[in-house]
């Protein structure tokens, strides 16, 4: 019985604690407000783009370590990338530098709003304020409508968003600038005052928007970009230290647009190009690494010829025409392959351990891959492997067998989905490996020989037994 009281009361007394405790948290929470706000959307491509420069202060009486940026439940899913810099210096020696950006929770979000806290460098403290800038991509954001259209018909979308920054604190100036790819622009909401100018729309100034404040609008305009999505990408990297580093690359593309009503024509597309379907896709250029060697392209029925190479000390290019124009809805799977020079590659670390710098994304320009998969294949023997990419991506390890291959190859797999151009930076893989292991292979191939040889010789003899 008395077990049970102590126990009661300590419970009280901790509730009791944690609720002062959460008091105390909430009363010398910092207030930030923000003191001009200007956000530029770019709508040009079928990858939006937003930009974001706000001017913080902090209003509050202790020192703030972050600020919270607030996004409605159905973009926060189509967020590709989000990056936050402080600016530091005026005009001409401006610079940027890098700050932590976070996905975040808070339990009083209200309509399901979505938070992400981005570190200052250093607290900012009562008084003071800094500037910002943020930048986002969103994918999957522009809506066909109509939905389906003919082979000569213009492919027009919809953008869906908010005239006013959603924000936890008080704006005081903000204004938003939408840009889109022509001028051809059905409709869109007006939240006054609203400007439209060339390829520019223009909402606000508005002054003193309190906390949460919310204007739906609606941007109908024509958006005639390759709305080229890779579904699935799989890249695999293979690793030779005798040879070089071996590519090839898996895609499942599909054209992402309003999907194509009626029957496809030849004639008029060959012969109107330019009234015939401006929407559809016949070519996507590919950017690879400069002194890259044997370049394949390849679908299901076998090598396709007409793509063109072009390199150069800094990049090559490869255009990539599939067999036929890609309209809305339709799919094409093909394949990739291409050889990288080892020394351009793959590098010794001051430690010792080997590892290989390589570009992470999708080479295709201006494409959305939903899931995209990159597996290392390390050369037999390799140790220890641990791969460093600079944004989150699944990791896990596998074993692959190739002819030659006595105990597998250790193949370092990384996942990601929602993948824009902006993830095509650098990542490494970094692994130990026993020089020892380099005769690997040459021994391999030599007593498979050998082997061959004993057989050969046996079999002569035997023949010759037999003629005798
Ligand atoms: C939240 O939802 C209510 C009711 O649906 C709506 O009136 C309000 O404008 C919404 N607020 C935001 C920030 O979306
Ligand atoms: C396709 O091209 C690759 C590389 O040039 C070559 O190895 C392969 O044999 C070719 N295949 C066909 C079916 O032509
Ligand atoms: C990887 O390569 C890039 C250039 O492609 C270079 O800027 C970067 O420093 C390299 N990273 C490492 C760890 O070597």
């Amino acid at each position: 019985m008395e077990v049970v009281v102590s126990r009661l009361q300590l419970a009280l007394i901790f509730s009791l604690l944690v609720a002062s405790l959460s008091l105390l948290v909430r009363s010398s929470s910092p207030e930030l407000q923000i003191l001009t706000a200007e956000r530029r959307i770019d709508l040009t491509s079928h990858i939006v783009r937003v930009y974001l420069t706000l001017k913080v202060e902090n209003t509050g009486a202790s020192p703030a370590s972050e600020i919270l940026l607030a996004f409605p439940p159905t973009q926060v899913d189509h967020i590709a990338q989000i990056k936050a810099a402080a600016t530091v210096g005026k005009k001409k020696k401006k610079s940027y530098l890098p700050l932590v950006v976070n996905p975040t929770e808070r339990p009083d979000a209200p309509n399901g709003t979505k938070y992400f806290s981005v570190s200052f460098l250093s607290p900012l403290s009562t008084g003071e304020s800094v500037t910002l800038e943020v930048f986002f991509t969103l994918t999957h954001s522009l809506e066909p409508f109509p939905v389906e259209i003919s082979q000569s018909e213009s492919q027009l979308v919809y953008y869906h968003d908010s005239a006013k920054i959603l924000s936890p604190y008080d704006i005081k100036q903000q204004i938003t600038l939408v840009k889109t790819p022509s001028k051809k622009v059905e409709s869109f909401t007006r939240v006054e005052p609203t400007g439209f100018a060339g390829t520019e729309l223009k909402y606000g100034p508005y002054m003193d928007s309190p906390s949460y404040s919310f204007s739906p609008i609606i941007v109908h305009f024509e958006n005639n970009n390759a709305f080229a999505v890779v579904e699935e990408l799989l890249r695999e990297v293979e690793i030779s230290h005798w040879g070089s580093i071996q590519i090839t690359e898996h895609y499942k593309l599909v054209h992402n647009g309003a999907r194509h009503k009626g029957v496809f024509s030849r004639v008029e597309y060959q012969s109107r190009p330019s009234f015939g379907g401006v929407s559809s896709f016949k070519n996507l250029l590919a950017q690879l690494p400069p002194r890259v060697h044997s370049v394949y392209y390849r679908d299901e029925i076998g090598n396709i010829s007409t793509s063109h190479l072009r390199t150069d000390f800094r990049k090559s290019e490869l255009e990539i025409e599939p067999r036929y124009p890609l309209f809305g809805g339709w799919k094409a799977t093909f394949l990739i392959g291409y050889g990288l020079p080892l020394e351009d590659f793959l590098f010794q670390s001051p430690d010792g351990r080997r590892y290989l710098n390589l570009s992470f994304g999708c080479p295709l320009a201006e494409t959305v891959v939903d899931k995209l998969t990159v597996k290392v294949v390390l050369p037999e023997g390799s140790k220890n492997p641990s791969a460093v990419v600079p944004f989150s991506a699944e990791q896990h390890l596998e074993t692959s067998y190739s002819y030659l291959d006595v105990v597998g190859r250790t193949t370092v797999v990384l996942e990601k989905k929602n993948v824009v151009p902006e993830h095509n930076s650098p990542f490494q893989v970094y692994y130990n490996f026993h020089p020892i292991f380099m005769l690997a292979e040459p021994l391999m191939l030599a007593s498979v020989f050998f082997l061959l040889f004993i057989a050969c010789v046996a079999y002569l003899h035997m023949d010759i037994a037999i003629r005798k």
